[in-house]
């Protein structure tokens, strides 16, 4: 297996998500099976796109795919307009074929959260583990709704979220009041253990985040950080996301000698 960290500053967002679901439509084509993580956010509606229109023009098949979404609010009802259940709905699932059976949430409701959310890690793990996890990241370096200082070896738990992923997430709700401060996430260790992770970020609020978890050191004050010790991550930018970094014309010219070296990975 390759272990390899690449850093794909893409020519637009429309690339990026070009790329990404490509990548997500080979690995379903040689593994019809597939057991896929899913993110929610603005990030990676442009995939979801792409993977409806492959359902509906194409005729590809999500009959036999599991999905695993990465974090969902406490408080919330599963049919509120703002919960990551109606998003998924609203932008993936009422598009393609994937069965309501094989599509999964980390738990938000019931008397024993901890308990639930040690049977979602069990069923990710049934399940055979998570072969393709898509991610973002948030301004302040999350990824999931694990927040700065989040444990690096953190499991599916509840996670009280930040003032500034509240601030980001504020214009959903008309009434401030309604806006969930609780959510329950995916860890970090948890996303570690999927087999291959892409992560998307655009926008010129992302860069200090973004440049920080590429070329920072490894801190649980920046969980995306956490990727560099994935075997299997690619970071697929747009120009603004990537302003920050320092090594950008080395990146660039890394993925034109992937691309010569190895034409079918690249
Ligand atoms: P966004 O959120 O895709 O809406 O920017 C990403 C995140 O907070 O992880």
């Amino acid at each position: 297996m390759l272990s390899r960290m690449r850093i794909l500053e893409c020519a637009s967002r429309d690339e990026a998500a070009d790329l990404v679901a490509a990548e997500v439509l080979a690995a379903l084509r040689s593994k019809p099976d597939l057991v896929l993580g899913f993110a929610t956010g603005s990030t990676p509606v442009g995939v979801y796109e792409r993977l409806v229109r492959a359902h509906r023009e194409d005729g590809v098949s999500f009959g036999r795919v599991t999905t695993f979404n990465l974090d969902e609010y406490v408080g919330l009802s599963p049919d509120h307009p703002c919960s990551y259940r109606i998003f998924m709905r609203r932008h993936l699932f009422d598009g393609i074929d994937v069965p309501p059976q094989n599509i999964h949430f980390p738990p938000v409701e019931g008397a024993d959260l901890a308990s639930a959310c040690r049977e979602f890690e069990a069923r990710i793990r049934a399940c055979g583990g998570i072969d393709l996890q898509l991610l973002g990241i948030g301004s302040n370096g999350h990824i999931g709704f694990n927040e700065p200082t989040s444990s690096l070896a953190s499991r599916t738990r509840v996670m009280t979220l930040t003032d500034k992923t509240l601030a980001d997430n504020a214009r959903f709700y008309a009434d401030p009041g309604e806006q969930p401060r609780l959510a329950t996430t995916m860890g970090i260790g948890t996303i570690l253990e999927a087999r291959r992770v892409l992560l998307q970020s655009f926008g010129f609020k992302k860069a200090l985040a973004v440049r920080t978890a590429i070329e920072g050191s490894v801190s649980s004050f920046c969980p995306a950080s956490a990727l560099q010790m994935h075997p299997d991550v690619t970071f697929y930018l747009d120009s603004e996301s990537a302003s920050l970094l320092t090594m950008r014309d080395y990146y660039r010219r890394a993925r034109e000698d992937e691309a010569r070296l190895a034409p079918e990975d690249a």
